[in-house]
């Protein structure tokens, strides 16, 4: 009986710990979403050395970083890769008049209000919010965005920690 509840109780401490360890994996796993077509961004930057703001054009502009249009991709892609599988998908978009259904991975609530161009004109460097983009095969989220992150760096780069500044 004494053996059957100590078994039992290892039992439970096991599961526990197996419990506790998905959960851990889990919660370190970074987003990093399937996309509806493989972009590459070490391909297309590191390799071919085509530069951020040649795709994500508006970034210094506007609040929104956008990203490419089709158009912009056939540009080359009418050409290069043309017999590629990705490339035959980008076409049927394009020929349907779509855009690509590209997945969000960096996305704030809407009462927190944000622009891209304060950060740029302060030389903050994409890589300190996005990490390092033209490294990675699929994008990965490296921060979650959370306002302790925020918040931070404002602290430490003298910017505004006022609650007005990123909520009204
Ligand atoms: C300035 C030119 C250029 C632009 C713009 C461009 N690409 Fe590319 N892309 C390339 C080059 C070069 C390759 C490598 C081709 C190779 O290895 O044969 C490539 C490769 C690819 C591949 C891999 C093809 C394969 O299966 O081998 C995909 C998918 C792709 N690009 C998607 C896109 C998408 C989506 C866009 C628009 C957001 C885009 N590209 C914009 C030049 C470009
Ligand atoms: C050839 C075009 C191209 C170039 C060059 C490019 N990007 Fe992108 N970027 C895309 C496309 C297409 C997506 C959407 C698909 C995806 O997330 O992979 C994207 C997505 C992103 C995202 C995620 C946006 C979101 O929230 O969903 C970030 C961040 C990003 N790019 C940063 C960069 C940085 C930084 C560079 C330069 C180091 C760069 N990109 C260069 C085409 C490009
Ligand atoms: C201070 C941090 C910070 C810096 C620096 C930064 N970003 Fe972002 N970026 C963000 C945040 C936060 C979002 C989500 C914005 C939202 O949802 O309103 C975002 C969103 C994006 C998106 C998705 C936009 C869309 O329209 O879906 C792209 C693409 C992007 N950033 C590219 C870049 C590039 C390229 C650079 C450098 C030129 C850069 N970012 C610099 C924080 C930053
Ligand atoms: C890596 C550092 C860093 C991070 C992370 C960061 N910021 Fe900033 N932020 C700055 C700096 C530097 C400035 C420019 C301050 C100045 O111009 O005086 C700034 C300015 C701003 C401004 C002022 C814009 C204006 O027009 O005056 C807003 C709003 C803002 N940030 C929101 C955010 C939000 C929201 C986040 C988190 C999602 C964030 N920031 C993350 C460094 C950062
Ligand atoms: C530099 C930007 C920034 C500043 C300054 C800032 N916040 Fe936030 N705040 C955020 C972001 C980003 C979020 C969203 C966090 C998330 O989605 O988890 C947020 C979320 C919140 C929320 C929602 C509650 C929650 O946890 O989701 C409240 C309430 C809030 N902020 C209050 C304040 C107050 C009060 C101040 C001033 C003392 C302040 N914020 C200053 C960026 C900021």
């Amino acid at each position: 009986m004494g053996k059957y509840v100590w078994t039992a109780a290892g039992g439970v401490l096991i599961l526990s710990l197996l419990a506790g360890a998905v959960w851990m994996v889990q919660a370190e796993e970074p987003y990093a979403p399937d996309q509806p077509i493989a972009f590459d961004h070490k391909l297309h930057v590191t390799d071919y050395n085509i530069q951020c703001f040649y795709c994500h054009t508006y970034v210094d502009r506007s609040p929104f970083a956008g990203v490419p249009s089709v158009e912009r991709c056939m540009g080359c892609h009418l050409i290069v890769a043309r017999d590629s599988p990705e490339i035959e998908k980008l076409r049927n978009y394009q020929q349907n008049g779509e855009p690509v259904p590209w997945i969000k991975v960096y996305a704030l609530p809407r009462f927190v209000h944000f622009n891209h161009e304060a950060h740029l004109r302060a030389e903050v460097q994409c890589s300190d919010c996005h990490g390092a983009v033209e490294s990675m095969t699929k994008v990965t989220r490296v921060h979650d965005l959370q306002m302790g992150w925020c918040v931070d760096c404002h602290r430490s780069e003298e910017a505004s920690v006022d609650c007005l500044t990123c909520h009204y």
